[in-house]
């Protein structure tokens, strides 16, 4: 008699005990989600910005246009350019060599805007910084954000890369959104995408 009611009793508390335990583990659960919930829906102060899960391997910078969503941030580009800084040669000196500018850039073929419009140079480059990218108003535009520069004529893509459906996203939803930036993916001097076979065949089934 004695030990069936011990063991009856044994169970009971142990079970209360689970209960209790399994309630503050999803109380607590439940105050962490709300915590993150809290700081995630702040995601513009910088202080209490929450970091992506993801790490950047890249350099950033704060993309210089409103959209209802708040701020958001790009790749950097300066560092990828390989002649980055122009200015290493470009120092105002008159360069007196013959064809000069073919020896020095002669790999690059501009192919863009089309027999009709074709672009030149200094459409783009800014012909006395050359560090700089230049607008059609003759204001100066840094490498970092050549996207100003692009959207001069290329307003609706802008008007896409802004809103997030032009481009691509690299880190997570909650905290910095960061894009890549329009020259990461179109090569300037030739921006149009070469057409591709697929890389292999649909099954015949
Ligand atoms: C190693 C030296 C060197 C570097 C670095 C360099 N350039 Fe040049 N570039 C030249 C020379 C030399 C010329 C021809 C003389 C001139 O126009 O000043 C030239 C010409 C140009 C021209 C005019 C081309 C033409 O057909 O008239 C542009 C535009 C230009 N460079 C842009 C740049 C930009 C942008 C950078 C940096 C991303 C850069 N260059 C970096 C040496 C250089
Ligand atoms: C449509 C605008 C545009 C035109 C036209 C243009 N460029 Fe550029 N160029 C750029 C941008 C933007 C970059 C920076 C690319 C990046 O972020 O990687 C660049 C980069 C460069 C670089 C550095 C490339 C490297 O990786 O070292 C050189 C040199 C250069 N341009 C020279 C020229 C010359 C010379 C011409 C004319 C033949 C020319 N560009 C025409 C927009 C333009
Ligand atoms: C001064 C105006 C101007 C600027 C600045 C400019 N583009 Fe263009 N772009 C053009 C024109 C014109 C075309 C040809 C459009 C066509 O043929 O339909 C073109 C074509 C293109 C195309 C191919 C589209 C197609 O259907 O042929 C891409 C991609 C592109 N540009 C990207 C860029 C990027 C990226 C930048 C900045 C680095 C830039 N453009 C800067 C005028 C410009
Ligand atoms: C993640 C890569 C990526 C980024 C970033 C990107 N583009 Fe594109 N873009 C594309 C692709 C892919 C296409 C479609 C190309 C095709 O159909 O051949 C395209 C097409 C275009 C075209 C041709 C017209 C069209 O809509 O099909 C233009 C112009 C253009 N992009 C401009 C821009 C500008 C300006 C920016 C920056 C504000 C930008 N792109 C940023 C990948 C990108």
């Amino acid at each position: 008699m004695k030990t069936p009611r011990f063991k009856i009793c044994l169970c009971g508390i142990l079970s209360a005990l689970l209960v209790i335990f399994s309630g503050w583990i999803s109380y607590s659960e439940q105050s962490g989600v709300i915590e993150t919930y809290k700081n995630a829906t702040a995601p513009f102060d910088d202080e209490k910005n929450v970091d992506s899960v993801l790490t950047l391997t890249d350099k950033t910078v704060l993309v210089k246009e409103r959209y209802p969503g708040g701020h958001f941030w790009t790749e950097t580009r300066k560092e990828k350019i390989e002649r980055f800084k122009c200015s290493q040669c470009h120092d105002n000196k008159n360069v007196t060599i013959v064809r000069a500018a073919e020896m020095a850039h002669g790999n690059i073929t501009l192919n863009h805007g089309g027999q009709i419009k074709p672009l030149s140079c200094f459409t783009c480059h800014n012909k006395d910084e050359r560090d700089f990218l230049v607008t059609e108003a003759g204001e100066t535009v840094d490498m970092d954000h050549s996207y100003q520069m692009c959207g001069q004529c290329h307003f609706r893509q802008k008007k896409d890369w802004v809103g997030g459906a032009h481009g691509k996203r690299l880190s997570y939803w909650a905290g910095k959104r960061v894009v890549k930036n329009c020259a990461s993916c179109h090569d300037p001097h030739s921006p149009l995408f070469e057409k591709r076979w697929p890389k292999t065949y649909s099954p015949p089934y």
